[in-house]
């Protein structure tokens, strides 16, 4: 028997043989078309090749595409396993041509492949041609010998291959093979085209048109060929099977569920096991490329699809989650083709694994509610809708969930009822909501979110990615489009854009289109913490609602706020390690060009400890370890040794990220919504800038890293080196040259303090001083003394005083205009003189009040620094009415 992964390589070899490129499959979540969930078809990620917007380096290609038709337009989740050919997940293999080859090339190869390469017998194939499409009809009959009666042409959409209302479209070809007479059903345009006996198996489409809007609005640049061919159909047919459940990928996988919840494969059992198999590579693929299970949006579908199983491996008495430990088989079998899956692998497990234990704990409850709820319904009945909400919101049953749980009975469930109870919980969410403050701008958000759903962030894994335009508002008020000069906010179903929350600031970039669109985006916000709002100013060209944009962060500004980002969590850990268990987190500021941390700590750092936590985290960032994202629920993330964030309100579900090593352990684990780099070393360097008290108990530290750190590292090293520059050393004799330069100091401001002291007191240098006069029959010694510092002047008059022996001295020392005055009087005519009476008349000459001190010294002072003359002469004129009063 031929393999499955031996005919999908047989495939590709074959076209690339025939000069065809060999593309890889594109990740299932579509990176240029935001109308679409998930790659649908082969042709996905070659659309605007088709168009002509993009170019490759190739005319020709082939692929074997991962799709997941489940969610969206294109939605088989219902009908997987009770089905031989609905999948959610499915192999799509194709030929492409670029503008190379037409209708002929196409069939040719296509009958070649089919024939010669894997010899099916041509008496077994039939084709079908749009209705008008003569030309394909000969081609049919000239190529392959086909006989008329075995060209049945089609007059319905079935022949005319569309993506959906817009992108590239045209007419197809079908080939059909005939299993057999002994299968029921007719061949395609006959009554019976719906039994099994006619099996599509390879789709033909002559891309030749531009549709939009559902209608064709022109030609492609270039006619072009998009082929289609499910794996596991050819597959079966190859492998002699009627049932794509049957080919050997499949078995294996059912083998091993089989095994592990020691069931049979048949009877009752087989539906569960096809759900889980088709649904493990759905779960599987889908993670690996990024989606994880959230409550909406892409992340609502993988949850869906794993709950789903989960509900079957709950039918087949599964006692323990079961998801997880089929993936190895999912790997053995499918990792060949996709090593995707195999780097991926223990994140698949850790996911199901996640998911399956949190849902068994209400898994039962929920199927014992819906029992009690069903107990009266027969076939044909109807569930209540509130029923259906109720286990939704409760129990965590997906909609889908309790409709496949009911399809055994033949029990429908009203869909209206459930959404009607849907809306009204929404409605009392938007009461209780206590918001911004701002009624009408909430109010708004509210609107849009009701109407929309939140918006979808896909910038966890892109950069870049387009968004269709769900709503725009301007000055307040919600508008349809906009244009040149208009300040909007611009919302979009998906974005790669962060919304500030968590202490991260909100991304910049731009949104663009192809018809001239360019708005600059300062900034995103979070309104409701579910909508990203684009803050932009439009600078050329048009946006409406509707229109398809393409929005692009400005890369360097996130990878900087992701560096500071990871740098904030190993901050964080190093803080506790080095200061204690106590240091909790009291705020965050994660900005592009630096990062703030706030937390609880009694006194400021010592720099041995900001050198040691600085060293902490520089050898995490040198060690260069993966970044690890995980989703747990809090308690479970808590349990695992989380540090939660301050300020953030946890869903059931939070994102855990771990980062470095520690014995053990990580260096660091915390619950976050933020962006993240991938690996440490991408932080580069760490540097605290600042130690600072926010308030009492709670310390500040602000960080740089990166390109700002070198930065703030050049320039300390600039400004050492001017320093080293005027003081005419090297940078590493600098603190040296300082201490030698403030000692130098000190004993020169020594110097010259008594330098000016002996200067005052005789001219200095040992110069005789002039001696007293007689005053009052006393000696008396007075002198102005420029710049004589005027704490000298204490000493210099008992100086003075003992050259005089007996007498009065007085000095006034001038400073800055200002003028200080002490008086002396020797021991001996204390009895009759008194210091402080004599310096308040010198005071009073100085312009100033007062002055004090004792009997024998007494000091003073005032404005007038020039009036010196006139204080010594005020002491004299003291001295002499004193006297005379005597
Ligand atoms: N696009 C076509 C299909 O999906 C052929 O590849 O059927």
């Amino acid at each position: 028997m031929t393999s499955t992964n031996d005919i999908r390589r047989s495939f590709l070899d074959y076209f690339e043989r025939e000069g065809h490129a060999k593309v890889p499959s594109a990740p299932l979540v579509p990176h240029n078309d935001p109308t679409l969930m998930f790659v649908n078809a082969g042709m996905v990620p070659f659309k605007n090749v088709f168009t002509g917007l993009e170019h490759r380096d190739y005319s020709t290609a082939t692929s074997s595409q991962k799709c997941v038709r489940a969610g969206g337009k294109h939605n088989d989740l219902d009908n997987v396993g009770y089905t031989a050919r609905h999948h959610t997940f499915f192999e799509m293999l194709g030929n492409f041509s670029f503008g190379d080859y037409f209708k002929d090339r196409a069939i040719e190869l296509a009958w070649g492949l089919v024939t010669k390469e894997w010899g099916i017998d041509p008496k077994r194939l039939l084709v079908t041609v749009f209705h008008e499409d003569d030309q394909a009809a000969d081609l049919w009959k000239k190529i392959a010998g086909l006989p008329e009666d075995r060209i049945i042409r089609i007059a319905s959409s079935d022949n005319f291959w569309t993506m959906g209302d817009d992108g590239p479209c045209g007419p197809c070809s079908e080939i059909f093979y005939d299993h057999g007479d002994h299968i029921p059903g007719g061949p395609p345009g006959s009554p019976d085209e719906d039994g099994d006996r006619f099996i599509e198996i390879w789709n033909l489409v002559f891309m030749q048109y531009v549709q939009a809007g559902g209608k064709i609005v022109g030609d492609l640049p270039k006619q072009s060929i998009d082929t289609g061919m499910g794996l596991e159909r050819i597959a079966a047919l190859l492998q002699g099977k009627h049932d794509n459940y049957d080919i050997d990928t499949f078995v294996a996988l059912i083998d091993e569920s089989a095994a592990l919840t020691g069931t049979s494969t048949g009877g009752e059992n087989k539906a569960s096991h096809r759900v889980i198999a088709d649904h493990l590579r759905a779960s599987g693929f889908l993670v690996a490329d990024g989606v994880l299970p959230a409550n909406e949006g892409r992340g609502y579908v993988l949850r869906r699809i794993m709950r789903r199983a989960m509900r079957h491996a709950h039918l087949l008495g599964a006692k323990e989650p079961l998801m997880h430990r089929l993936v190895p088989s999912l790997v053995s079998e499918m990792g060949g083709a996709y090593p995707d899956l195999i780097r991926a692998q223990p994140l698949i497990e850790a996911t199901l694994l996640q998911e399956e234990t949190r849902f068994r704990r209400t898994l039962a409850t929920g199927l014992k509610l819906l029992e009690e709820a069903t107990i009266e319904l027969g076939a044909g009945d109807t569930l209540a809708g509130e029923t259906a909400f109720k286990l939704y919101d409760t129990y965590g049953f997906p909609y889908d969930l309790t409709e496949d749980a009911l399809r055994s009975q033949s029990i429908a469930v009203d869909r209206a009822g459930f959404d009607a109870a849907m809306a009204e919980q929404k409605a009392a969410a938007r009461a209780a909501w206590k918001g911004s403050g701002a009624k009408a701008s909430d109010d708004i958000w509210f609107d849009i979110a009701d109407e929309v759903g939140s918006t979808e962030f896909t910038g966890y894994s892109a950069t870049e990615s387009d968004g269709q335009v769900v709503a725009l508002i301007k000055d307040g008020q919600r508008v349809e489009r906009a244009g040149p000069g208009d300040e909007i906010v611009i919302l979009t179903n998906q974005t790669p854009f962060y919304g500030e929350s968590g202490g991260q600031m909100g991304d910049a970039g731009i949104v663009s289109d192809d018809k001239g669109l360019r708005a600059i985006v300062s900034d995103t916000s979070k309104p409701l913490g579910r909508l990203h709002a684009h803050q932009a100013t439009v600078e050329s060209g048009d946006i409406a609602v509707g229109d398809t944009v393409h929005l692009a962060i400005d890369v360097a500004r996130r990878d900087a706020i992701r560096a500071n980002h990871s740098a904030t969590h190993l901050l964080h850990a190093a803080l506790r390690s080095t200061l204690g268990p106590h240091v909790s987190q009291k705020g965050s500021l994660v900005a592009p060009d630096r990062l703030r941390f706030d937390f609880s700590h009694p006194s400021a750092l010592t720099a041995e400890e900001i050198a040691a936590i600085e060293a902490d985290v520089n050898a995490q960032i040198r060690h260069n370890e993966a970044v690890t994202t995980r989703l747990m629920t809090p308690d479970d993330a808590i349990a695992a040794g989380a540090m939660a964030l301050f300020g953030e309100k946890y869903g059931d579900e939070v994102r855990v990220l771990s980062m470095g090593k520690a014995v053990d352990k990580h260096f660091s684990v915390e619950l976050c919504g933020g962006t993240h780099v991938t690996a440490l070393g991408d932080i580069a360097i760490f540097k605290i800038v600042s130690e600072s008290a926010v308030s009492s108990g709670v310390r500040r530290i602000e960080a740089l890293t990166g390109e700002g750190a070198r930065q703030w590292l050049v320039g300390r090293d600039e400004k050492l080196r001017e320093a080293a520059s005027v003081l005419k050393s090297s940078p590493d004799e600098v603190p040296a040259r300082i201490v030698s330069l403030v000692e130098e100091r000190k004993r020169l401001e020594r110097e010259l303090a008594d330098a000016k002291k002996a200067l005052a007191l005789g001219g200095g240098g040992g110069a005789p001083a002039a001696g007293p006069e007689q005053v009052a029959g006393v000696n008396f010694l007075g002198q102005v003394l420029d710049g004589l510092d005027p704490k000298a002047l204490r000493g210099a008059i008992d100086d003075a005083k003992q050259r005089v022996g007996s007498g009065i001295v007085a000095l006034v020392a001038v400073n800055d205009g200002r003028a200080s005055v002490a008086v002396g009087v020797t021991d001996d005519l204390i009895a009759t003189h008194s210091a402080v009476d004599l310096v308040k008349a010198a005071v009073e000459a100085l312009g100033g009040k007062g002055g004090g001190g004792r009997p024998d010294m007494a000091q003073g002072g005032g404005p007038d620094g020039d009036k010196g003359a006139e204080a010594l002469a005020a002491v004299k004129g003291a001295l002499e009415a004193a006297k005379e009063a005597a």
